[in-house]
């Protein structure tokens, strides 16, 4: 397990609350390992706080798929690439994996900051409408998903992973929440709050884009659950989420 998927180390995006960690642990016992849970939804709708607290609860890795298109988008920024060049984003895209840890270019680590600027985040959502790329990369989440389950299992968080990445896993979760509410996470994560207007926008934007995109468009999968997580503290919605993933247990064998 990564110190990243330790129980505890609770991200600001959503109201914290308690006892989460410490009660679950008896309703959750090893036999939960094997399982793949799905986690998708618009930004800031909670996910990776989500995955990160629910995968340490099961005692399984969090696999971040965005973090392989960032690394694209990073790699194209980089090589200054037109972001519509279809054969160049496969070709950069080719040079990209994935595990459980994070992203690498040309078996290089990115560190996790330069994925995350305001610049990358814009390119990873414009260049993720490619459909070359997104093949590329296709096999690269499968891979990476599948060492994970072997490895005891995974919360794979995205925004195709139910519908496309691993239509068969055995939990498929996706979280909304309201634009504002969202925004205002978003800044406060970021320590950005005096931006609100322009994370809000950049939010919209990239909503637009990741729902509109012809190529596995963000939508929820025929059977995911749908937790809109506006009104809901982090905790509630983690809490939500295991007892989902207990549920698993009387209808799969884990
Ligand atoms: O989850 P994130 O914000 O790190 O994702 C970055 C971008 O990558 C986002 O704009 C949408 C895209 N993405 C995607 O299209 N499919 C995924 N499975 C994960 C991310």
């Amino acid at each position: 397990m990564t110190p990243s998927n330790r129980c505890g180390r609770t991200a600001v995006a959503l109201r914290p609350g308690r006892g989460v960690c410490r009660g679950l642990s008896a309703i959750l016992p090893g036999s939960m390992k094997g399982i793949l849970v799905t986690i998708d939804g618009p930004a800031g709708g909670g996910k990776s706080s989500v995955a990160r607290q629910v995968a340490g609860r099961l005692g399984v890795v969090n696999l971040n798929t965005g973090a392989a298109y960032r690394a694209a988008a990073l790699l194209a920024l980089r090589e200054e690439t037109d972001l519509s060049d279809a054969p160049k984003l496969a070709a950069l895209a080719s040079r990209v994996s994935l595990d459980p840890d994070g992203a690498s270019i040309d078996g290089e680590r990115v560190p996790e900051p330069d994925l995350r600027t305001p610049e990358v985040s814009a390119a990873a959502s414009r260049v993720s409408v490619d459909a070359g790329l997104r093949e590329v990369l296709l096999p690269v989440q499968r891979a990476a998903a599948e060492e994970a389950r072997e490895r005891g299992g995974a919360v794979v968080e995205g925004r195709d992973i139910g519908t496309v990445v691993l239509p068969d896993a055995e939990l498929k979760v996706f979280l909304s929440a309201d634009p504002e509410e969202r925004a205002r996470r978003r800044a406060r994560q970021t320590g950005r709050e005096a931006e609100l207007d322009r994370i809000r926008e950049a939010i919209q934007r990239r909503d637009r884009q990741d729902s509109e995109r012809e190529v596995s468009p963000l939508r929820p999968a025929e059977d995911a659950v749908v937790l809109d997580t506006t009104a809901l503290s982090l905790d509630e919605v983690v809490s939500r989420v295991l007892d989902l993933a207990a549920g698993q247990r009387g209808v799969r064998k884990l």
